[in-house]
């Protein structure tokens, strides 16, 4: 297999779950990869496992400079930029809208809408030369209904699905495309509060609340975001691929079951204080 064998790809947050996967997958099929993610430890272990082709490179997405270096670093040791993943992602401000403070506000849109902004910024500007490339944007299926995540994440995952179709439509002249993926629940630490804290119990909550009834492994995603990266998809540009077992198409008319269980951080989404 190597679909990516040309391409070199930076992914945000990808020291951990779908960013983690991602990369795995990227390498698996002849691709390189930079690892950009404010955890160290495990970035650097991840870029040690997948060898010569990837490397970890420090990044907070909501630093410029951190950005236009994880980018800087790709060109200049891993080839010319192809792909770029923004997925770097937290849960953030949770609780009803009324109580939620401004600065909870800036910082959870500082990582989930201006890191997506920026590494979309950054990417086209090095793609630019080669005409060529493709970005794609960890959206949710918070960023396509309501109900579904806290206030401020759904605000800025509805925000992604935007810029995505916004930058695609400047892009695509330069050969540049940008697509966005919306999972539904994935099993990775983001999640684990949806079940008891393990594993098991959160791919069981989230098989549960599945119209398929299966899980969602971060595989799963990262299977999604390979499909957009490649040559496969090259008529897709501002597109915003759903991912999520039919939770957002159920048909019902009613609340997605989804809501109707909401664990912990979902009834802080603040529709119980709320009302
Ligand atoms: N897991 C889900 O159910 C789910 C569903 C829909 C969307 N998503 C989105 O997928 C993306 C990945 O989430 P995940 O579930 O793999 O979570 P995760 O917690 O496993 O990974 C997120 C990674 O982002 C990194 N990160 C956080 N803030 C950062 C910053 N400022 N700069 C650089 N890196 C930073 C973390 O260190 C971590 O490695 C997120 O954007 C998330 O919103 C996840």
């Amino acid at each position: 297999m190597d679909r990516f064998r040309d391409h070199c790809v930076v992914v945000t947050g990808g020291a951990s779950g779908i960013g983690a996967a991602t990369a795995r997958a990227l390498v698996a099929e002849g691709g390189r990869v930079v690892i950009a993610d404010l955890q160290e430890e495990a970035g650097r272990a991840l870029a040690q496992e997948l060898g010569q082709s990837a490397l970890f490179c420090r990044t907070d997405v909501t630093v410029e400079d951190d950005i236009a270096g994880a980018v800087a670093a790709a060109q200049k040791k891993l080839g010319p930029l192809t792909g770029m993943v923004n997925n770097a992602g937290v849960v953030g401000a949770v609780g009803s809208i009324m109580q939620t403070s401004a600065d909870a506000f800036d910082r959870t849109m500082a990582i989930l809408s201006r890191g997506v902004f920026l590494g979309i910024k950054h990417a086209a500007r090095a793609m630019r030369p080669h005409r060529r490339g493709c970005i794609v944007s960890l959206s949710s299926t918070a960023g396509v209904m309501g109900g579904l995540g806290p206030h401020v994440y759904t605000m800025a995952k509805h925000g992604v699905v935007g810029i995505t179709k916004s930058a695609a439509a400047e892009l695509a002249p330069l050969g540049i495309r940008v697509n966005a993926i919306a999972p539904g629940g994935t099993v990775t630490p983001m999640t684990r509060a949806l079940g008891a804290g393990d594993v098991e119990s959160t791919a069981a909550f989230i098989a549960s609340n599945s119209p398929l009834g299966i899980s969602c492994e971060p595989e799963d995603i990262a299977r999604g975001i390979l499909y957009l990266l490649s040559d496969d998809a090259r008529q897709v540009t501002g597109h915003t691929l759903v991912v999520d077992a039919g939770v957002t198409t159920s048909g019902s008319g009613e609340r997605p079951p989804f809501y109707e269980q909401a664990a912990t951080t979902m009834l802080h989404a603040g529709r119980t204080e709320a009302g």
